[in-house]
């Protein structure tokens, strides 16, 4: 049973109620007993139910009525109707007035329990969802789209706060799809500079000369078709803000010219002969290092110093898997107005899964698969089979194949030693997160937590640096040793150590 739910049991005879009171207890519910209808209503009033057993047939205010009384000021409480037999008309009513299930007398303790259980689910998905929009709302409403309420992720509000302000020139960081135009966009809208033109340059696969006329205009006659005197991008954008998307891709002659404009804010249009004076913000973009760039000399190193003034880096969304419940229902919502699909929302299976994913695309990537879900789903609640199979796999696992040696092997503790060594892997990859690594693992948590207390795992990973990363793996769970082969060698260490082996590469973490 979930917590210490509350159930509130309203029936006119005693054994009934006194019946419930020691079933329900023995669950560890909390139980509030009321004899009438109106008792229950009074008690409810005061004190939040997670369920209420209510008996259709009772004097006074009947099961019916109090249903509708219950809903006015509780809307989402689930009540389960308790009926005789032949009441089938009045089950009809109930269901229609918002009865959540139903219980015939005489019943068995198993289904009393499993339908207060569903309920008290329900109640706790609802009240859950609510704290989520609520969190939503909080975390959204700052910098308007950009959604996340983590450590990581604050940081780069604060960066964005403290930055924008100012027009120093800003580099974003970070992997594909985790939000850098998001954010460029934000440090412009929350700059002086918002009332401007915010301009995007995608540099791609321009070449230079290209390149140069769109940055910076050109004078009529400059080149072959140039039939009149063209504005660049960097005009467009005067007084406002110049967003060079992936400047890693701006050719190294550009890059010169790009120095320049940074330093003295002037310019000249190709072919012309007058500087053109501009006040324009820039802040570019990369998923590469540029670092490594300037190394092989593909990046100019001073226009690198120049960039790198404020840097604000982007973590990629698997190191901020705390936020993805926020943006899971934030897409949900969007997504689910688009389509016309009201109150959308994922199994907690299915939710955990998402939790659990490797995400190599990122944000992108995981409004995708939102989107996507959306727009298949046929029901409210989506489920695991909506997730597709390729994000599944991000990280995909296969068992190794191996040879049984002829003298056999200590099956029970080379088991054992493999699940060891999962745990340490998953609680490693979600950096001590046991959520997280439960969900890798499709745990539960609780369960997570007695392995890790049977096989003596303790969670260093958390706060951990990432120097001593390898150092935490190798202690945290130390094989015992054990005769026999798994994998084609002469003891378990050694198989346990292949296996190792093995996860790294599946897993792709690094040694
Ligand atoms: N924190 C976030 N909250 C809400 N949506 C986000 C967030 N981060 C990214 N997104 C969404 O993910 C998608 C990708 O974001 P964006 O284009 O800003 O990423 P990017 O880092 O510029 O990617 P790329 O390197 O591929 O250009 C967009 O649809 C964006 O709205
Ligand atoms: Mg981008």
């Amino acid at each position: 049973m979930l917590g210490q739910p509350s159930i509130l049991v309203i029936d006119d005879e005693e054994v009934i109620r006194d019946t419930f009171k020691t079933l329900l207890e023995r669950e560890s519910c909390q139980v509030g007993l009321a004899s009438t209808a109106e008792i229950g209503l009074e008690l409810a009033r005061k004190q939040k139910f997670d369920c209420v057993l209510l008996d259709l047939m009772l004097p006074g205010i009947d099961g019916l009525q109090a249903l509708e009384e219950f809903k006015k000021f509780d809307q989402d409480l689930p009540v389960i109707m308790v009926t005789g037999v032949g009441t089938s008309e009045n089950t009809r009513d109930a269901f229609k007035k918002g009865a959540f299930d139903f219980l015939q007398k005489p019943f068995k303790n198993e289904d009393v329990l499993v339908r207060v259980r569903n309920a008290v689910s329900q109640r706790r998905l609802v009240d859950e969802n609510r704290a989520l929009s609520q969190n939503l709302q909080a975390h959204s409403s700052h910098y308007s789209n950009i959604i996340g309420g983590g450590p990581r992720i604050r940081r780069v509000f604060e960066l964005i706060g403290q930055a924008a302000p100012s027009r120093t020139t800003i580099l974003v960081t970070g992997e594909s799809g985790t939000g850098k135009e998001l954010v460029a966009r934000a440090i412009h809208a929350n700059s002086t500079r918002t009332a401007q033109p915010f301009v995007t340059v995608n540099s791609g696969s321009l070449p230079a000369d290209l390149l140069e006329s769109n940055l910076f205009g050109h004078v009529k006659g400059a080149f072959t078709g140039a039939v009149s005197n063209k504005k660049g991008l960097f005009e467009i954008a005067d007084q406002g803000s110049i967003f060079f998307d992936e400047i890693g891709t701006v050719p190294l002659e550009t890059q010169a010219k790009l120095l320049r404009v940074i330093q003295e804010r002037e310019f000249m249009r190709l072919g012309g002969v007058e500087t053109v004076k501009v006040d324009v913000r820039i802040i570019a973009a990369t998923n590469v290092d540029l670092r490594r760039m300037v190394d092989d000399g593909t990046f100019r190193e001073d226009l690198f110093y120049r960039l790198h003034v404020i840097t604000i880096e982007l973590p990629p969304l698997r190191e901020r898997r705390e936020d993805i419940p926020l943006l899971v229902q934030s897409f949900l919502g969007k997504y689910g107005e688009e389509n016309g699909k009201k109150d959308l929302e994922f199994t907690d299976e299915a939710m955990q899964l998402l939790e659990g994913c490797y995400w190599p695309g990122n944000v992108r990537e995981l409004e995708n698969v939102v989107e996507r879900a959306t727009v298949l789903t046929s029901k409210s609640i989506i489920d695991v089979d909506l997730i597709p199979d390729s994000v599944k796999s991000a990280r995909s696992f296969q068992l190794p194949t191996f040879d049984l040696p002829p003298d056999g092997i200590p099956f029970r503790k080379i088991i054992e030693e493999m699940e060891g060594h999962l745990i340490v892997r998953a609680l490693e990859a979600s950096e001590g997160v046991r959520k997280h690594a439960a969900g890798l693992l499709r745990i539960k948590p609780t369960t997570l937590g007695e392995m890790m207390k049977r096989y003596g795992i303790q969670n260093r990973w958390k706060k951990r640096v990432d120097t001593e990363k390898v150092a935490a793996t190798k202690v945290e769970f130390s094989s015992s040793d054990g005769s026999g082969s798994a994998f084609g060698n002469t003891n378990t260490k050694d198989a346990v150590a292949d296996f190792k082996d093995m996860l790294d590469k599946r897993l792709n973490l690094p040694d």
